[in-house]
């Protein structure tokens, strides 16, 4: 604030709480003018025949007043309100805000604090830290996952112990922080459709339904030649590449004939969002935890 602001605002200040104190004790008394009957207590103001009091104010009210002109006086010198006069007693609201936030970290550290120093396999036996873990479920990725965690078209089942990208404490840790994308070409204008039934054929096979055998064994060349630098020589997935096992009767999408021709034909471009910049450390930590917690249980 510029010397002249300052001075402007203590100026300001100062003459207006002085006018204040003027018009408080300048009416203190009833004037009485000598033309008048002293016994006479009204101002002269008539209206309607009703006449106005010239009374001073009540005492306890004066006092009350002079208290607030007190209390001004006391909260001037201690805390800053004169232009740039930092007040005697240093209080600034960004000191105020850093204690708020010490404290504050100091609760945060208190819940989460133990939890994010301790391994993942030991949360999993720590029942108040699994709460935890469903209460930030609900909050950050159920709207994907499903509130129980068991997926829906195209988001991940995270209670089994089926992984796009691996079911290790670490693995699942990584999924969160950094997020996840699985691509596949469309395949549909690169191999043609004869080629999409074939290979998909193959595919309804290798995960045990029922398909057409020679249909089949056309497409598992086709599949060689095509899918297995992702899927595996045997299907069996890639969890590098977030590639599916295919040889499973769990589907991400649709396992039907149709379903895979679908997919096949018109590739996918799937995502999870890294969570890292939207969510603490210790908040992905415990997370992590949840989640192994959910497909662990689903093992035993
Ligand atoms: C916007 C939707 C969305 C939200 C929100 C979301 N996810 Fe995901 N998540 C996905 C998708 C889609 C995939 C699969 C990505 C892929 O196929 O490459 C996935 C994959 C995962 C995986 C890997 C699964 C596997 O089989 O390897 C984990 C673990 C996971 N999510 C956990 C979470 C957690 C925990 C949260 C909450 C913090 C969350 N996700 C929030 C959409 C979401
Ligand atoms: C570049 C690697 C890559 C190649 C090559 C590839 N895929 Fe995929 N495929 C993926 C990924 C990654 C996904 C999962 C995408 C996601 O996360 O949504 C997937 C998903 C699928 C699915 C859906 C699985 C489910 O659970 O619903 C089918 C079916 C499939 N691929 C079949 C094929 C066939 C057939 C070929 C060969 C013609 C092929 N893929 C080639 C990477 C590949």
């Amino acid at each position: 604030m510029s010397t002249f602001w300052s001075l402007w605002i203590i100026v300001l200040t100062l003459v207006c709480l002085a006018l204040t104190c003027w018009v408080l004790f300048a009416n203190r008394k009833v004037a009485v003018r000598d033309d008048e009957d002293p016994e006479n207590k009204t101002t002269g103001h008539v209206y309607d025949g009703i006449e106005e009091y010239d009374n001073p104010l009540p005492r306890w009210w004066f006092y009350l007043f002079v208290a607030t002109l007190i209390f001004a006086a006391v909260y001037l010198v201690a805390f800053p309100g004169m232009g740039s006069f930092k007040g005697v007693l240093g209080w600034t609201s960004a000191g105020e805000l850093t204690m708020d936030q010490k404290k504050a970290e100091a609760i945060h550290a208190e819940s989460f604090g133990v939890y994010s120093k301790m391994p993942i396999e030991e949360l999993i036996d720590q029942p108040r830290a699994m709460k935890m873990g469903v209460r930030m479920f609900a909050n950050n990725c159920a709207v994907c996952h499903g509130a129980d965690g068991g997926g829906n078209f195209s988001f991940p089942n995270l209670t089994d112990s089926d992984w796009l990208y691996g079911g290790s404490p670490e693995q699942i840790k990584h999924s969160i922080a950094e997020g996840r994308s699985g691509q596949m070409p469309a395949w549909g204008p690169l191999l043609g459709e004869a080629n999409v039934a074939s290979v998909s054929e193959y595919v309804l096979k290798l995960s045990g339904q029922d398909g057409d055998s020679a249909l089949a064994e056309q497409g598992a060349a086709v599949f060689q030649q095509n899918c297995a630098a992702c899927h595996g020589a045997d299907g069996a997935g890639n969890i590098l590449l977030g590639a599916p096992n295919l040889t499973d009767d769990i589907w991400l999408y649709d396992g039907s004939r149709e379903g895979i021709q679908h997919v096949v034909r018109n590739g996918l471009n799937n995502n999870m969002p890294a969570q890292k910049d939207m969510l603490r450390e210790d908040k992905i930590h415990l997370l992590a935890a949840y989640v192994y917690y959910l497909s662990y249980n689903e093992e035993e």
